[in-house]
């Protein structure tokens, strides 16, 4: 894996985190197949501490729906923050995680809302129809002895920090030194982690209700038409209280609570 070239303060995140989770370690690499992949590894090994897994350069990154995620050239070592959280949760029901997490995210690049950082069903954190921000979200199977039914959750997490081009991609990127010209990988990702790990937290006691309306302010489909990748099309009225979309079309109302389903504003290709 090597040894990185920029200081990740590994020290000082996992400082800020462990009065939340106890035992939680940072660790930082050089490269790595994949962070989602690296955890996801661990935890069919039987290892399911909380941990979080930076990475300064990802040879097989992983999106949603099966596609792979690129990052920013090795060269630019600081070019995307590349990370996943790991931890065993229990909540009494998983729906709407997904879109907590994008709260949690667009909040902490955002915190006023000055920047258009929104969030795009289920959790892609857009700014002007521009993706800023991936979110992966895995879970293994309960490990063997444990008595609750936690499962182990892995958050994996792409940010572009600086200038990106367009190739190759579904959606356009936008990246955060458009308007923060000085911020640094590992600068943002002591501004993540910690709100991240409160907001799993949060959900995992009080579900995706505390989660809804913040939802909502950031929601970038809301009031647009739009369309599915099965081919449904209709107009966006927003994500429901267990954090399904809601689309009203020629059928009636129709809740997607898949996250096996693309959604695109209608005219924007998938
Ligand atoms: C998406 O938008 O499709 C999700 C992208 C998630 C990318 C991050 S980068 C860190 C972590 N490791 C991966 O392989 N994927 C996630």
């Amino acid at each position: 894996m090597g040894s990185t070239t920029a200081d990740w303060f590994e020290d000082r995140i996992a400082a800020a985190v462990a009065p939340l989770l106890p035992g939680f370690t940072v660790e930082a690499v050089a490269e790595i197949d994949s962070t989602n992949t690296e955890l996801m590894r661990r935890a069919r090994a039987g290892r399911v501490e909380p941990v979080l897994l930076v990475a300064e350069h990802q040879t097989a990154g992983r999106g949603r729906l099966g596609r792979p995620w690129q990052s920013a050239p090795r060269q630019e070592a600081s070019g995307s923050l590349l990370f996943s959280l790991g931890l065993p949760l229990a909540p009494a029901d998983w729906s709407g995680l997904s879109l907590a997490v994008g709260v949690s995210v667009a909040e902490s690049l955002d915190p006023s809302g000055a920047h258009k950082v929104g969030l795009k069903w289920p959790n892609d954190v857009w700014v002007n129809d521009s993706k800023l921000v991936g979110i992966l979200i895995e879970t293994a199977l309960p490990s063997s002895g444990r008595p609750d039914a936690s499962r182990y959750l892995v958050i994996g997490i792409g940010v572009n920090i600086g200038a990106r081009d367009a190739d190759g991609m579904r959606t356009p990127p936008a990246w955060l030194r458009q308007w923060r010209p000085d911020a640094s990988a590992p600068e943002v990702l002591g501004e993540l982690a910690p709100p991240l790990v409160q907001a799993v937290l949060d959900f995992e006691a009080r579900g995706f209700a505390p989660f809804a309306e913040r939802f909502a302010a950031r929601d970038v489909l809301r009031g647009r038409e739009v369309a599915l990748s099965d081919g449904t099309t209709g107009l966006c009225e927003g994500v429901a209280w267990g954090g399904e979309l809601q689309v009203r079309t020629d059928a009636g109302l129709q809740l997607i609570s898949s996250d096996e389903v693309s959604v695109r504003p209608r005219g924007m290709a998938f």
